[in-house]
């Protein structure tokens, strides 16, 4: 890939824009066969209370497509393990299709293999592909999401413009991603928690501190709520908002294409 001279956020590291993703990819690779029951660990099962706040607003119908009609089509970027997929096409009705796009090949099959075991999958599909850069066409989904994966992709203003150009017209682009806790007291313990029990779990679950002390850095370096809604903007999105959650240690973004 030819070098730009950009440089990027890898946690508190800062290296060529172009060696980020390679280093991303380790990894995710590294910790992907335990990576969702680290999630749970690291979250008290919380992350799923966030993740079921994403599904609510993606709203996928619940009694199917009226008859003759498409079905609804959910695209989840850095999908992963497709949990994101799982929760939509379970709370849709009979029709709900999802489409999980990760960069990651380990991921991607652990994926595939929850999807197997619960007879998922001719409805969830995955697929390998780059946020940046996605292979399909405009305006093909009724809705994407990305959960806890824009901060890790280097080019977030093309993946913003990717998921606006796949979305269809009135479709809804929904982000769920770290921030920035806002509540007096409790960013002290956020921070011993993150940065001392986060490595610890990592190391003791996934074998693997450091994975785990990116994840946690690279929360630190993710702009602030305010300035990832207008890089939303610039990227066409419209009525955008964002809700803050669990006193600012996650935000739920949302935007339209109108
Ligand atoms: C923290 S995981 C989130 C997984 C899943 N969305 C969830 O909420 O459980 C981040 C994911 O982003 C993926 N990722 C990183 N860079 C990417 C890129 N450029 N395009 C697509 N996926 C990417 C990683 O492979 C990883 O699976």
């Amino acid at each position: 890939m030819p070098r730009t001279g950009e440089m990027a956020d890898f946690g508190f590291q800062r290296l060529p824009l172009e060696d980020k993703q390679a280093r991303v990819d380790d990894v995710f690779r590294s910790v992907a066969r335990r990576y969702d029951l680290m999630n749970d660990l690291m979250s008290g099962g919380l992350h799923r209370a966030w993740k079921n706040a994403l599904v609510t607003a993606v709203d996928p119908p619940r009694h199917g497509p009226a008859v003759g009609a498409r079905p609804f089509a959910l695209l989840d970027l850095a999908g992963g393990t497709g949990d994101i997929a799982f929760r939509v096409v379970e709370a849709g009705g009979a029709g709900t299709r999802a489409t999980v796009v990760d960069i990651n090949a380990d991921m991607l099959a652990v994926g595939r293999a929850r999807a197997a075991e619960r007879g998922l999958d001719d409805t969830i599909t995955f697929v390998e592909g780059n946020a940046e850069a996605l292979p399909f066409p405009d305006r093909c989904y009724d809705a994407v999401t990305i959960a806890f994966g824009i901060r890790n992709v280097p080019r977030v203003a093309a993946a913003l413009v990717e998921a606006y150009r796949v979305l269809r017209i009135g479709g809804r682009f929904l982000c769920l991603e770290f921030s920035q806790v806002d509540v007096p007291g409790l960013e002290a313990l956020y921070d011993f928690y993150s940065f001392n029990v986060i490595p610890a779990l990592g190391r003791a679950v996934a074998g693997d501190a450091q994975a785990y002390r990116y994840l946690v850095e690279s929360i630190r370096r993710f702009p602030p709520p305010q300035a990832f809604a207008e890089m939303m903007r610039t990227a066409g999105f419209a009525r955008v908002s964002f809700q803050r959650m669990s006193g600012g240690i996650v935000a739920l973004h949302s935007g339209w294409r109108l």
